[in-house]
């Protein structure tokens, strides 16, 4: 009997390819771009877990912050519906952060490639939430010039920024660059 058990456990073993792997939370939140503060507050409560236990933690972080934007640019869009320049900037950023081309469509996208455990496609999603918060705040051109915005946009916006940059860390580090 026990001879089979030690087959199914090796049979087991051959057949997941990821194999658990810890980072202390320091190394990722001491990364030169990332937000120290946020990565810290945010991960200190998983520090010891699993990579993947991080990742998919930071996603659901990430994926209430871009839906709280993307509630906050529905509301702007109704509240500057007569000011044609602000309801046009608000208009292209709730495509860059909603679905289903924006950073909410990634979302699910970035946690399908993590389960099938393609992580550098994982990483190219993240890369595209980072994209689109530039393209919403600095305009999709260097040569833009960015919308003067005073509304709470920018700092929600930011916070996707900053969040999606810990995912972009842990990603490299699922991926093995690092
Ligand atoms: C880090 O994130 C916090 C919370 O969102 C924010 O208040 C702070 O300005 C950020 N720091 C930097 C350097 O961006
Ligand atoms: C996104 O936010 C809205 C408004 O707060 C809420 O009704 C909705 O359930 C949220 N969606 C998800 C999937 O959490």
């Amino acid at each position: 009997m026990s001879r089979y058990i030690s087959l199914v456990v090796l049979v087991l073993c051959v057949a997941s390819s990821y194999a658990m792997k810890v980072v202390d939370i320091d190394t990722i939140c001491k990364h030169e771009e990332v937000n120290t503060s946020l990565c810290i507050t945010l991960l200190k409560s998983k520090q010891g877990a699993d990579l993947l236990i991080l990742a998919q933690y930071t996603i659901d972080v990430l994926y209430t912050e871009v839906n709280n934007t993307v509630t906050l640019i529905n509301t702007l869009i109704h509240q500057y519906y007569k000011d044609l320049e602000a309801k046009s900037h608000y208009i292209k950023c709730v495509n860059l952060f909603g679905e289903p081309n924006g950073a909410a469509g990634d979302i699910k996208r970035i946690e399908s490639t993590m389960k099938d455990g393609d992580y550098g496609g994982m990483n190219e999603k993240v890369l595209s939430i980072l994209i689109d918060y530039d393209s919403c705040i600095n305009g999709e051109y260097p040569t833009d010039t960015p919308y003067p915005d005073k509304s709470l946009l920018p700092k929600y916006a930011k916070v996707v920024h900053d969040v999606a940059f810990i995912l972009f860390v842990i990603s490299d580090y699922l991926i093995g660059n690092v």
